[in-house]
């Protein structure tokens, strides 16, 4: 491990993990690039910044491929297969548009009904619960997208518990090992599940992606069948749910945008807009890698595989694009944050986390009129790792 750190975020402990953005916005202050000390216990050079986290983002010399990564940085990808997102062009070209062809608006415009039927059934649930209380990731942020993503992938049954167990601990384990196994458990099921769909497809989107082809005849191999499925559903449940918590988080406190929102529901899109720049879900998207030296805002990268991070979180708190960006304001622009990210790897699964998030929190207003937090912001305990920020628990009362 090289000791030319500057910043070691580990060293800051649960501050930086409750709240990071202070930490970010001073190291902004000093420049766009920064050599860190990661909490998933490897060096790397943190982006910070708007415009120079989108032109990393965007930027072909940092690679997505982990064959690219440095041998020093002792890594293993947690992913079970390749996927879109740990590939480069033209490998990415091919693996997107083959899984654009089947996961299309139109199908997921078509979930919507089930999105607020299982919303409701959820709801129903929770608000039987006698003493008034719940905890709302429990209650509603994880099943819901769970279900949804389940239902899409054509996943009836999903062990759900073991699985949510297997992608936490496969992405924020705070241990090397637990994470490798936990990888490894989730490939030898999905190789199952795969198995099962070839013999018995159905409607659902991976029976479509094991029989797709493109206009050449193109199809995915097994290995990519496996990779595309775990990016799904670990991309389809790790991220709507903190976006759907952390969200609610935000309208709590901060009862004067609550009751705008109470007031007046046509602003929800611009509501989920904001909550995804204010809080987003994905706090530093997956790992980058140099493939050739490259210089941002005067700091040289060295190529060579070296691990690069781009923090969205300060992106879209970068107040030279977003004014007063620590304002959470349900009434402001929030258009150009970049909480799915940005370039060719833009994420594929952003109409459905809206949809989700729309749906899922309308409901949860309307049916809830007293709805206030049941704990003190902060005494809530966050999610490790830097790739996910999200509540481990959100405690409401009715
Ligand atoms: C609020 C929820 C979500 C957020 C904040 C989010 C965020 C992101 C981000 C930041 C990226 C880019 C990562 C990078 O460049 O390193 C990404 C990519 C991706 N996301 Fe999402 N995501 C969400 C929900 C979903 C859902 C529900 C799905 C699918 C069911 C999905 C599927 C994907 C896929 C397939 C990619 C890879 C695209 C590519 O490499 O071309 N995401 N997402």
């Amino acid at each position: 491990m090289s000791t030319d750190v500057s910043v070691d975020l580990v060293a800051l402990g649960e501050d930086f993990i409750r709240d990071p953005y202070p930490v970010y916005a001073e190291l902004r202050a000093r420049g766009p690039v920064h050599r860190i000390r990661m909490p998933e216990e490897a060096d790397a050079w943190l982006v910070v910044g708007y415009e120079a986290g989108r032109a990393a983002l965007a930027d072909p010399r940092l690679s997505k491929e982990w064959g690219n990564a440095s041998d020093a940085l002792n890594l293993t990808s947690p992913a079970a297969g390749s996927h879109m997102l740990n590939s480069d062009p033209p490998h990415h070209t091919r693996l997107r548009k083959l899984v654009a062809r089947e996961f299309t608006p139109g199908r997921v415009q078509e979930l919507a009904p089930r999105v607020q039927g299982i919303t409701d059934e959820l709801l129903d649930a929770m608000l039987t619960c006698s003493s008034g209380r719940a905890d709302l990731v429990e209650s509603l942020a994880f099943p819901l997208p769970m279900s949804v993503i389940c239902e899409l992938l054509g996943v009836p049954f999903l062990d759900r518990n073991q699985f949510r167990i297997w992608s936490n601990d496969s992405l924020s384990s705070g241990s090397r090992d637990t994470r490798r196994a936990a990888a490894q458990a989730l490939a030898g099921y999905l190789d199952e599940l795969l198995e099962q769909k070839r013999h018995r497809p159905g409607e659902d989107l991976l029976s479509a992606l094991i029989r797709t082809n493109d206009e050449d005849g193109d199809r995915l191999s097994l290995d990519e069948l496996r990779g595309t499925a775990w990016l799904l559903l670990v991309a389809g449940h790790e991220t709507t749910v903190n976006l759907i918590s952390n969200g609610v988080l935000a309208l709590l406190s901060h009862p004067d945008q609550l009751a705008a929102l109470r007031a007046d529901f046509s602003l929800m899109e611009n509501a989920v807009e904001e909550m995804l720049r204010y809080d987003g879900p994905v706090e530093t998207p997956t790992y980058r890698f140099t493939t050739e030296p490259v210089e941002i805002g005067g700091t040289v990268i060295p190529g060579g595989g070296e691990l690069v991070l781009v923090a969205l979180a300060d992106a879209d708190r970068d107040p030279a694009r977003f004014p007063e960006p620590d304002r959470f304001d349900i009434h402001r622009d929030a258009r150009g944050h970049v909480a799915f990210g940005h370039g060719i790897h833009y994420c594929l699964g952003a109409p459905l986390a809206r949809m989700e998030a729309r749906i899922a929190i309308r409901t949860l207003l309307e049916r809830c009129q007293e709805l206030t937090l049941d704990a003190h912001p902060a005494a809530l305990a966050w999610r490790h790792g830097m790739l996910i920020r999200g509540v481990r628990r959100l405690p409401v009362r009715w």
